[in-house]
């Protein structure tokens, strides 16, 4: 028999200082500290992001240590604030969480923003929900800060500076099967139904994305041909007017500027990868965007509440498959030390 669960008991999984180790580490339940807008999560699963890796290894955007990492998971609502009012004691929830300490998806209980959490569908398990936020949320910012897309599923968002036709213009994905490239590929369908949307991925990924997820076409990133096959998927071999890197792929390969349609718009949006910001040839216009953006995006206070409402309506599918790696603290040894190998085309989660 299992001996009886301490349930005034959170277990963290903490990096001590810049490198880790991580320690699993036995501390209170933060119940009584919640504030009015707040939700304790019983965190249930949690995915690998590659920022995880960055934060703990150099320190990346980390302001004090230990550190608590996690950005990502699911669970169960375990209490909530006295103004919340979109969630009860006992939801299935996913979330996006704030790594640092008590925000932070890495341990059994988190404290996090309603405005952060989305409820489950029942049919949906915590294992697949648990990589859901950071890259829907990323990509929620890519469109509508780097494409200044119209974002018809995300509630009180208003069309910004789009120009007429834009939403039938091709677009370039560079980085499909990246979590961040999968969900702006779903996204991007959902935004713009006839878009052309065209992606880069290992073959291998390639049914995926457009068979599953809406890609238009997919394209060997390593070809030789892949500007020469981009162009020619576009009407009168002009090339795509705007480029999302979800990956930082023109650090490596400038060769994709070379697909803009000279005439267009030559928007190139790349994520903010924690290195140096890509440059960029005269006359393309750049933008970084990286999540914490949100609160630049008209609506996008309601992120999470529209991926609710997409995950009921099935409207959103899992942008990649899930790897289960393990549990506790031995999973997430694994999943971080996967993570920085790198990973193709799937999503890492750890149970807790
Ligand atoms: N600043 C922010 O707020 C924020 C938020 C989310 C993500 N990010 C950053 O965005 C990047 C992507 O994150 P993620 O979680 O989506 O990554 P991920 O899922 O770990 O990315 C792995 C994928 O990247 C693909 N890839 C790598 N280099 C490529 C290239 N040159 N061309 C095309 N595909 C390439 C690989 O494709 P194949 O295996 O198919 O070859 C692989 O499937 C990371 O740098 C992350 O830190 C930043």
């Amino acid at each position: 028999m299992s001996p009886p669960q301490d349930l005034t008991a959170n277990t963290k999984y903490l990096i001590p200082s810049k490198g880790g180790p991580l320690t699993a580490c036995n501390t209170p339940k933060p119940t009584i500290l919640l504030k009015s807008k707040e939700v304790l999560i019983r965190v249930k699963a949690v995915a690998i992001n590659p920022a995880d890796c960055k934060m703990i290894d150099s320190g990346h955007r980390v302001t004090s240590w230990p550190l608590v990492p996690g950005l990502d998971g699911a669970g169960v609502v375990e209490a909530v604030g006295s103004e919340v009012d979109s969630f009860v004691v006992g939801n299935r929830v996913l979330a996006t969480f704030v790594s640092g300490n008590r925000g932070a998806s890495f341990q059994k209980f988190a404290v996090v923003d309603e405005k952060m959490v989305a409820k489950i569908p029942g049919h949906w398990p915590f294992e697949e929900a648990a990589g859901l936020g950071v890259c829907y949320m990323t990509a929620i910012i890519a469109l509508g800060i780097g494409l200044q897309s119209n974002l018809p599923f995300l509630r009180q968002s208003l069309p910004t500076k789009i120009k007429p036709g834009f939403n039938r213009r091709p677009v370039l994905i560079l980085g499909g099967s990246s979590a961040l490239g999968a969900a702006t590929i779903q996204l991007l369908r959902l935004a713009a139904p006839h878009c052309t949307i065209l992606t880069t991925s290992s073959p291998k990924h390639h049914y995926h994305l457009t068979a599953n997820l809406g890609a238009t076409a997919a394209y060997d990133r390593n070809s030789r041909s892949l500007i020469e096959d981009i162009k020619l998927a576009t009407e009168g071999y002009r090339g795509v007017d705007a480029i999302i890197d979800a990956v930082g792929a023109a650090r490596t390969d400038g060769r994709v500027f070379n697909a803009f349609d000279p005439n267009g718009s030559k928007r190139y949006a790349q994520v903010w990868t924690g290195d140096e910001e890509i440059e960029v040839p005269d006359g393309v216009e750049s933008v970084l965007f990286r999540g914490r953006d949100l609160s630049k995006l008209q609506g996008g206070d309601n992120a999470m509440a529209s991926l609710q409402a997409l995950l009921e309506k099935r409207r959103y599918k899992l942008p990649l498959p899930v790897r289960m790696v393990g549990y506790g603290l031995e999973g997430l040894e694994r999943g971080l030390e996967l993570m920085r190998k790198g990973v193709s085309g799937e999503k890492l989660v750890v149970g807790l």
